[in-house]
């Protein structure tokens, strides 16, 4: 798998053999019993979710939540979330959430000495690039993306060589191998404005072809895509999309870019996940149905109490590998670390700070 192959292992305490769990040392794993000083501490976050998670499942959860709470403080760390994440994970025990580019902002910003990663491992990674001196955790190394193993760091070589001077701008949804290949990142939020920064007629963005078409028919320049697709958008069509209009007039439809361009051509706003939801929120429309991974609407809802969601949606089982459950394991056992080789690393920081230099 792309991600065991582009992680080598860095650094002083790593290179020495000295896994974070030898480093910060095991805690006692905490009794998960639903007392009352659980309910009481966890009741401003039930309401943030008790549309979504039945009265009758709540004390199973909350003494998780409030264990990740505690154990957050003892070992000094801040838990990034990816907008997907369920909802127990974003309302309960998340310290900031976002899309790509507000995680890896923030990754920069944290005082914290420890970031758990809530989200998949190309997101991990990025916050490790940016923050080489913190320990980054990931509740489960598995959770990869379709995107980030459709392209390695040879193929942007080979794609260099065939294409000499032609810019190549990659979706932060890549490994660190792809991202120390390639002149700046992207995401979703700021695709367009990155592809109009070198101010020249053709570009390639890697490797969500999507992406990449979605861009390329709001600019005159010329977009040249990898053939790369997120298997959670992907599967959207517009017949689908049309098939809803039929049934509900009134909705708003709002899809990721990361859709076919048909599917974006049905909706009625497209964006990243922060933008996406920022439009529900500005908007407030009376109905809507955003067309993305399911979690989004879960999560948003609770925010915009006067919109009512149609949900139709596609998981991703990447995102959803990241549970409760295993981020308690990791605080408690300090795993699993995402290490980056600190060559690799050094060339990747270069094409994710010069996006995010470009504050757009
Ligand atoms: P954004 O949150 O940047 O829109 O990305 C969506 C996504 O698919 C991340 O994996
Ligand atoms: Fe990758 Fe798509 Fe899952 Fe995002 S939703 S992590 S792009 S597979």
């Amino acid at each position: 798998m792309t991600i065991a192959q582009t992680n080598a292992p860095i650094g002083t305490p790593i290179a020495a053999g000295i896994s974070a769990l030898e480093r910060y040392g095991k805690l006692e794993r905490p009794e998960l019993a639903y007392t009352p000083e659980v309910a009481e501490a966890t009741a401003p976050i039930y309401e943030k979710v008790k549309h979504i998670i039945p009265a009758i499942e709540w004390p199973a959860l909350a003494p998780t939540i409030h264990a990740i709470n505690k154990l957050k403080k003892e070992r000094n760390a801040v838990i990034l979330a990816h907008n997907y994440m369920t909802p127990d994970i974003f309302h309960g025990v998340a310290d900031i959430v976002g899309d790509s580019l507000q995680l890896a902002i923030e990754a920069t910003r944290t005082d914290a000495e420890v970031i758990v990663q809530c989200g998949v491992h190309f997101m991990a990674e990025t916050s490790k690039i940016l923050s080489p001196e913190k320990t980054v955790l990931i509740p489960d190394m598995r959770a990869g993306c379709s995107l980030a193993e459709s392209i390695t760091g040879a193929d942007v070589r080979a794609l260099r060589e065939r294409n000499p001077g032609v810019p190549i701008i990659t979706y932060v949804n890549t490994s660190a191998d792809v991202k120390a290949e390639c002149d700046i990142c992207c995401t979703s939020s700021n695709a367009l404005q990155v592809v109009e920064s070198f101010g020249v007629d053709r570009v390639f963005l890697i490797p969500d072809k999507y992406l990449a078409a979605n861009v390329g028919n709001k600019t005159d320049v010329e977009v040249l895509v990898w053939d790369g697709a997120c298997e959670v958008h992907e599967r959207f069509t517009a017949d689908e999309l049309r098939d809803y209009r039929k049934i509900e007039p009134n909705v708003k439809i709002i899809a990721h870019p990361e859709c076919p361009p048909e599917v974006v051509a049905e909706a009625d706003f497209a964006g990243s996940t922060a933008h996406m939801i920022n439009w529900v929120k500005t908007k407030q429309p009376e109905k809507v149905m955003m067309i993305t991974e399911c979690s989004m609407a879960d999560n948003v809802a609770s925010e915009t109490p006067g919109v009512d969601f149609i949900r139709p949606c596609n998981l991703c089982p990447h995102m959803k590998r990241i549970t409760l459950g295993k981020i308690l394991d990791t605080l408690v056992e300090m795993k699993d670390e995402v290490v980056v080789d600190p060559a690799i690393a050094d060339k990747a920081r270069t094409a994710v700070e010069r996006m995010i230099n470009l504050k757009i």
